[in-house]
């Protein structure tokens, strides 16, 4: 560290269990690039000040994570356009003006769909979930020219709302359904992107379906979840002959995302495959 060190920072509440410093702090060593990471635990009202502090300070990018994603929208000089659509940032870039934001959460399931040769594109998917998460990689789905959206959740009408919502900006591709109505589903199979939270740590032994029959729709299943490594959607996916994986990829390519944004740089595969490594390890997998 030395004067020209570039500082960026991830800003949130809680902060203190994020593995996003171990990602870019490694990532600067790998790419040697003078420049470090930290965590600030930014209370709601002090979300503002936050912002224009790091401004003040010259802070060279943010992470932004839960509960600011959409509140810290107000605060920012530009957006990506798919960022406002869903209505919720993850990463702030610093501009002549101000920050810019973006959410490289849904660039990072798009990285780790292509690598693990998920097609969307002209395809029809599943999602379980309509909470944030799945806001989100619905518009990300549709974004990829998905052909068919089936909208799965425990409350219809939040489903619903997202649908309308998503329709409004692609044409007529998200369709809602009650999750306990899956076998309304044409015949086939579908890659599933499962969003909700059950199955999160320690609730390991709940899958947002439990029934089997459910399983025999899934191609490839995709949980947004990385601890526990493996879910029970996963088990059951994998037991029905389907491909999972979990969401440890995404969390790793919206670090690598953000960092070549902040740095204008491009990560090697092998360096993403070496914190990738690293990230399993911290996590006990
Ligand atoms: P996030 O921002 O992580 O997506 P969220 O907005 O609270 O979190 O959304 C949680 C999602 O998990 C919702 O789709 C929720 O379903 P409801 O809309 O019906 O609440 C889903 N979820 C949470 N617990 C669930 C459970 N036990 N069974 C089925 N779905 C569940």
């Amino acid at each position: 560290m030395d004067a020209k060190t570039k500082l960026c920072c991830l800003i949130g509440n809680p902060v203190e269990h994020s593995l996003s410093p171990m990602i870019h702090n490694m990532l600067s060593e790998r790419m040697n690039i003078n420049m470090i990471y930290t965590a600030f635990r930014v209370e709601s009202g002090m979300l503002e000040d936050a912002v224009k502090g790091a401004w003040a300070l010259g802070i060279n990018g943010l992470n932004v994570t839960v509960p600011h994603k959409c509140a810290v929208i107000p605060y920012l000089a530009d957006i990506d356009p798919l960022a406002a659509k869903i209505g919720a940032v993850n990463t702030l870039v610093r501009s002549e003006s101000g920050f810019k934001g973006y959410n490289t959460d849904i660039t990072g399931l798009g990285r780790q769909l292509d690598e693990e040769n998920v097609t969307i594109n002209d395809n029809s998917v599943i999602i379980l979930g309509a909470g944030g998460a799945s806001r989100a990689i619905t518009f990300l789905c549709a974004q990829k020219g998905a052909r068919k959206i089936w909208l799965l959740n425990r409350s219809l009408s939040k489903a619903e709302t997202l649908a309308r919502e998503v329709n409004g900006y692609f044409g007529e591709v998200v369709t809602a359904l009650p999750i306990e109505n899956f076998s309304d589903l044409p015949k086939g199979k579908y890659p599933v992107i499962q969003t909700t939270s059950v199955g999160l740590f320690p609730d390991t032994g709940c899958a947002p379906i439990e029934n089997d029959d459910f399983y025999e729709y899934v191609s490839d299943g995709v949980d947004i979840i990385f601890n526990p490594s493996e879910t029970k959607f996963m088990k059951k996916c994998r037991k029905h002959g389907a491909r999972a994986h979990n969401g440890l990829k995404m969390l790793l390519y919206q670090g690598i995302a953000a960092y070549e944004l902040w740095n204008n740089v491009h990560v090697p595969q092998e360096t993403a495959r070496e914190i990738l490594d690293m990230m399993e390890r911290e996590i006990g997998i």
